[in-house]
This record gives structure tokens, C-alpha cells and sequence, in this order.
């Protein structure tokens, strides 16, 4: 058996901000309460001729650079994202076009938050099996689009963005991803949803009058199933691998609320110094906070060789996951 790695990593934030304070115009919130149930201060949005896949090929050029490969050296290209160019092509079909990663096989996956993780899992899958040696795996979200700006309970939270890592084939068995977990549960998948647009509800005059295409959300009750689950999902993940907290050099969490976080942290008994954080500066940017913030910490030098890192998601499906990885 092979063993995958990751061997860059890349992002790209658009550069229009829009702060807690441009919200207050917008829709009766405030900066104190944003701050003080979320953590965010600020958050991206992408300019009105950008779409997922120009996000993406942003992300995807600064990973292949970092990884030090070309475009043509890829044999797959996944894009996690429920916020795609259109319903039909696959973002990764364009991704790949614009990358001119000429006839390698793409393809876009569905799981909310978590759809990082779940493509990183298929990625090392292929890998792993021997069937491929280079994959670009991708996130990337222009939640603005499906965003309804006159609802505060989801507003506030959400931005664009996206990150990408190229991960690849390697024979040292001691370093790379060593573990994933995913998981689901559909029979809640009313907490966080987009109504209409889709096949049992096609776009009509009706569905646009009422505002059905755009995200909703149960955020309280999603909020105590993500914690209860979340600190389950990150302890079995360090038990089921013998490795100790302490061993662990960083938390790599899905970007969603700065109490989720915290939460999942004590449970794991480590302090938020070894946590990464940024979602004050972008918010909840779904299927990218991952490959951002990765990115991020790699760039800003908080990876080490050797290290053990932890990713872990929860999200729309429901969807939740896990990624245990020595870097
Ligand atoms: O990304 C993957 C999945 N998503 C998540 O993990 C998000 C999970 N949920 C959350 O992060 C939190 O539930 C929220 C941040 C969305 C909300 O925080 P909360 O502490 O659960 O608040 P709540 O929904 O219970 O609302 C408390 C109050 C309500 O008013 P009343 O009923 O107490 O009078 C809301 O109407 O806050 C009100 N409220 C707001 N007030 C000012 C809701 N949104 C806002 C707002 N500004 N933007």
C-alpha cells in the first residue's frame, strides 16, 4: 500500500471585505452580537465577475507552485462545493479547462462544511490503491451567491473563498494521511439547506418571489449537534490512532463559530494556541475554511515536518468528518 501527502497548498480570499459594521446597514444586527456568538469580524466576497472556479484556479496555481508540479503532472482534479459555477457542468470540468489539465478525470463533491475532507478521503483512497500519484483537491465557495442578505441568522456568517493541496504518491510510510473518518446523517438535512433550484423544487417565479434559493439554517440546533458531535468525533479520531493530545501540534477545524471551536478544544483538553483560527477575518466559508486555514498555517510556518495535524469538519447533510495527518 502506498501512502499519501500533502505537498502544497494554496488559497486565494477575494479582496472585497465586508465588516460587521457594513452588516448593521444591512439588517438589524449588531458588531457586539456577531462578535460575541461567532467570533467574525470580517468576511470575503467575491467580485460580481468571479464564480467557484475562478476561486479555485487561484488556490490550485499557489499549490501547484508550492508543490513544485505543473498542471499536465495531475491525473484528478476534485472540487468540493455547494456553491459551483452552475448545476451543470462540474466546477472541476471548468477547473480543469482553465488549468488545461487536458482529460484527466474531475469531478465536483457535495458534503457541505465537511466536503473537504470527504474529497481529501477520496483522493487518498486513489492514491492508496495505486490508481493515481498526483491529485488536486479543492475548495471553493462563493456562498454570497447563495446567501439571502436580508436574513440575519445566516448573513452574518458566511463568505467566499477557496483553498487547494496537491497530494501525492509516497512510499514512507511514517508520514502523510493516516487516518480519515467521515460521516452522515440524513435525516437531518433540513437544518441546513437551499430550498429551491434543485429538482424537486425547479426555479419559478415563486420560488425567487419567496427567496427559496438561497441558504437556510437551523443555527441553534445545528450549533448543539455540532459541539456533542464534534468532541466525539476529534477524541475517537486521537484514541483510535494511539496518539496523546499532547502529541497533537495543531487543530485545523472547520471555520464556523468560534464557540464550536473552543468547545471541541477543551474536549480535547488542548489550549487554542494550538488551534487555528482565522474565521474573525473570512467567517464561515463552508467547503474552503479548511484549505485556507491549512494554507495558512503552512505559510505562516506553524507546521513542522514530523508534526501531527488534525482536520475535522461538521456541516450541511448532515455531514461531519476527520483527518488525522503527520506532516
Ligand atoms: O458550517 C456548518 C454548520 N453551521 C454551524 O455550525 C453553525 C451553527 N450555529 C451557530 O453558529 C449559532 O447557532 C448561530 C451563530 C447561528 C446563532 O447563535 P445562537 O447562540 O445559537 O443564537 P440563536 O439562534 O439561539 O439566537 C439568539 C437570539 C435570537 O433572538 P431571541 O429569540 O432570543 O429574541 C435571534 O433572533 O439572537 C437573535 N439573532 C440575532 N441578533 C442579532 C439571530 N441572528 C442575529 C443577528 N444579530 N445576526
Amino acid at each position: 500500500m502506498y501512502r499519501s501527502r500533502i505537498t502544497g497548498t494554496g488559497s486565494y480570499i477575494p479582496e472585497k471585505i465586508i465588516t460587521n459594521f457594513d452588516l448593521e446597514k444591512m439588517v438589524e444586527t449588531s458588531d457586539e452580537w456577531i462578535r460575541e456568538r461567532t467570533g467574525i469580524r470580517e468576511r470575503r466576497m467575491a467580485a460580481p465577475e468571479e464564480a467557484a472556479s475562478d476561486l479555485a484556479l487561484k488556490a490550485s496555481k499557489a499549490a501547484l507552485k508550492a508543490a513544485g508540479i505543473k498542471a499536465k503532472d495531475l491525473d484528478l482534479i476534485l472540487v468540493a462545493t455547494v456553491s459551483g459555477d452552475m448545476i451543470l457542468p462540474s466546477t472541476a470540468c471548468i477547473l480543469q479547462h482553465k488549468l488545461k489539465a487536458k482529460h484527466i478525470a474531475a469531478f465536483d463533491i457535495n458534503a457541505a462544511c465537511s466536503g473537504f475532507i470527504y474529497a481529501l478521503s477520496v483522493a487518498d483512497s486513489y492514491i492508496r490503491a495505486g490508481i493515481y500519484q498526483r491529485i488536486l483537491v479543492v475548495g471553493s465557495e462563493v456562498l454570497s451567491r447563495i446567501t439571502d442578505w436580508q436574513d440575519r441568522t445566516t448573513c452574518v456568517l458566511l463568505g467566499d473563498g477557496a483553498g487547494a493541496v496537491v497530494l501525492e504518491r509516497s512510499n514512507d510510510d511514517s508520514r502523510g494521511i493516516i487516518d480519515i473518518k467521515l460521516h452522515a446523517d440524513g435525516s437531518m438535512w433540513d437544518l441546513l439547506h437551499v430550498p429551491a433550484g434543485g429538482s424537486r423544487m425547479p426555479a419559478s417565479e415563486k420560488t425567487v418571489k419567496e427567496r427559496m434559493h438561497y441558504i437556510r439554517m437551523r443555527g441553534n440546533e445545528t450549533f448543539k449537534i455540532a459541539v456533542r458531535t464534534l468532541a466525539k468525533l476529534v477524541t475517537d479520531t486521537l484514541k483510535d490512532n494511539g496518539i496523546e493530545p499532547e502529541e497533537l501540534a495543531l487543530l485545523i477545524p472547520h471555520q464556523a463559530n468560534h464557540r464550536i471551536i473552543a468547545a471541541t478544544a477543551k474536549r480535547l483538553g488542548i489550549g487554542l494556541d494550538r488551534v487555528m483560527l482565522n474565521l474573525d477575518r473570512y467567517g464561515n466559508t463552508s467547503a474552503a475554511s479548511i484549505p485556507i486555514a491549512l494554507d495558512e498555517a503552512v505559510r505562516k510556518g506553524r507546521i513542522k515536518d514530523g508534526d501531527y495535524i488534525m482536520l475535522e469538519a461538521f456541516g450541511g447533510g448532515l455531514t461531519w468528518g476527520s483527518a488525522l495527518i503527520r506532516w
